[in-house]
């Protein structure tokens, strides 16, 4: 077991070799779910790999009894994830990729914001022009790539779906803040089995396919590092559960990016 402690803001271990998380007795019980392999079989390239029955698990809304208030007050809710280290067929371990809807009122999509607990994460952020459209007719208007390592935030910005992929053979832990306002969905990633790019293992390496399904094409992929943003809570010194907890109003990006748009795209170093 690991005690992630220290790096995760409260009371947390792991044990990579079972992908099992241990929560501090005093925390509040978190409500979990998993993902399983059928239920990702639609967004694979190859619909018919094997693997672990349960992929990754999903522990929404969890924290210490004293933080129950940032979901009613900032409607904010802090989620872990874990993932195992494995291959779905040709494919790296990934997530079924989803979107955030809009913030009602706005042309804003309400972003999220993961911090790598154990491993490395890669995230691919894709726009399109209609969330509703098939793939057929869907416009992929950008993709970005971004590896982050353990003590690293990075914000998914509005209007940005998601997928989280792990490329080593070691597990992926990860937590986020999102707003408690909403549920994610998952628009055309379903039938276009996946979202714009696929990574598969060449050799020991990951290797980039465009996905066929998407008629009208995909652009080139854009790749980013992460930065710092203090100002919005995002240091990597800081446990972003404490960030968070000990200042939550930092973390109104969440509910309303309009206001703080220039500072999300400042955690993004675009290659
Ligand atoms: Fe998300």
């Amino acid at each position: 077991m690991l005690d992630l402690s220290s790096l995760a803001g409260y009371p947390l271990k792991f044990d990579p070799a079972t992908v099992g998380l241990s929560f501090g007795s005093a925390m509040r019980m978190p409500q979990y779910s998993t993902r399983e392999l059928d239920a990702l079989r639609p967004v694979l390239l190859d619909s018919d790999a094997t693997g672990p029955e349960v992929i990754y698990w999903m522990f929404r809304n969890t924290g210490m009894p004293q933080d129950a208030g940032l979901y009613e007050a900032h409607h904010l809710r802090y989620d872990i994830s874990a993932f195992q280290p494995c291959m779905l067929g040709r494919e790296y371990m990934k997530t079924s990729g989803h979107y955030h809807p809009m913030i009602p009122g706005t042309r804003y999509a309400y972003p999220e914001v993961y911090e790598v607990l154990h491993g490395e994460a890669l995230y691919i952020m894709q726009s399109v022009d209609d969330y509703a459209a098939s793939p057929d007719d869907v416009v992929v208007t950008d993709v970005i790539l971004c590896r982050v390592q353990a003590g690293q935030k990075i914000v998914m910005p509005p209007g940005y779906g998601h997928v989280t992929v792990n490329t080593l053979d070691e597990p992926l832990l990860m937590s986020n803040w999102v707003s408690s306002r909403f549920s994610s969905f998952y628009g055309t990633t379903e039938a276009a089995r996946g979202f714009a790019w696929y990574v598969v293992d060449n050799e020991g390496q990951p290797e980039y396919l465009e996905n066929p399904n998407y008629r009208r094409g995909v652009p080139e992929m854009r790749w980013a590092e992460v930065r710092e943003v203090p100002e919005l809570g995002l240091a990597w010194d800081v446990p972003m559960y404490q960030a968070c907890a000990g200042a939550p109003e930092r973390f109104e990006f969440l509910n309303k990016p309009w206001a703080y748009e220039e500072l999300i795209w400042a955690n993004l170093d675009l290659q």
